[in-house]
């Protein structure tokens, strides 16, 4: 099988609150999408990248490389419906048991070695994985008063992870995993495509990725991953 990268891209960034959407903002001396471009581009195992923009994108064709990655105009009102739309397309390049590795444009601290471990460890799966980080903090879960914030419980970290992306699953099973998830009762427990493929009766493998491999979702964030981009 072979291995495509697929960048949802079509997000508006709204608690970033700047200018444009995030992924077009400059850090690290590049627009926030093209290290994660670059990323895959700089790995041998990807076959082809795909980028999902929105219909109105006019900015996309400045960041994306001309060789390697076609952009899909296929964005939707959610991440799951941008990526739904751009695996519709991909179906006349990808296989069914070929490799579709997601990945957020808003994490630009995604590299080779990343890549490569995922695949190494998730290529061998029946089913398919994720980059995840172990939780580290002691995690408490608030009582249902939300107007006075108080300890319902602490939940024991041994087994908690915090989801990552670039997730890596089969074409087919992502694209049925998907659909599914969309009619789902829960649908709004599915916040990333593992948990569609969980709810879809699989387990999908934990790798352990790494913290440079943030979401940049807050200006906040901003920071914190232009220091990671600086770092060798
Ligand atoms: N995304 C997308 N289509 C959408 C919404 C999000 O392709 N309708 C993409 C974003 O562009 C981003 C990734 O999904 O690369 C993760 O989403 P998130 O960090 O939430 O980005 P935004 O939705 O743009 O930000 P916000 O939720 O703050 O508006
Ligand atoms: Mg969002």
């Amino acid at each position: 099988p072979r291995y495509f990268a697929l960048i949802p891209a079509a997000g508006v960034g709204a608690r970033m609150v700047a200018d444009g959407p995030k992924q077009y903002m400059s850090l690290g001396g590049k627009p926030m999408l093209r290290h994660a471009l670059d990323a895959f581009l700089a790995s041998e195992k990807i076959s082809h990248v795909f980028v999902a923009v929105s219909a109105g994108d006019r900015q996309i064709d400045a960041v994306a490389p001309s060789h390697g990655v076609t952009v899909l105009r296929c964005g939707g009102a959610t991440r799951m419906e941008s990526i739904r739309n751009a695996l519709v397309v991909m179906a006349s390049a990808v296989l069914d048991t070929d490799w579709v590795l997601v990945h957020d444009a808003a994490r630009p601290g995604l590299d080779r070695m990343l890549i490569e471990k995922l695949i190494a460890e998730v290529g061998v799966h029946p089913v398919g994985g994720l980059l995840a980080l172990p939780v580290v903090d002691t995690v408490k879960r608030a009582g249902a008063d939300s107007a006075v914030f108080a300890v319902a419980t602490t939940i024991s970290r041994d087994a908690l992870w915090l989801a990552q992306t670039p997730q890596m699953f089969r074409y087919r099973l992502l694209r049925d995993a998907l659909d599914a998830a969309t009619t789902a009762v829960d649908s709004g427990a599915i916040t990333d495509d593992a948990s569609a493929v969980e709810a879809f009766g699989h387990a999908p493998m934990l790798v352990e990725g790494h913290p440079r491999n943030l979401k940049v979702t807050l200006p906040r964030d901003i920071r914190i991953a232009e220091m990671y981009l600086a770092a060798p």
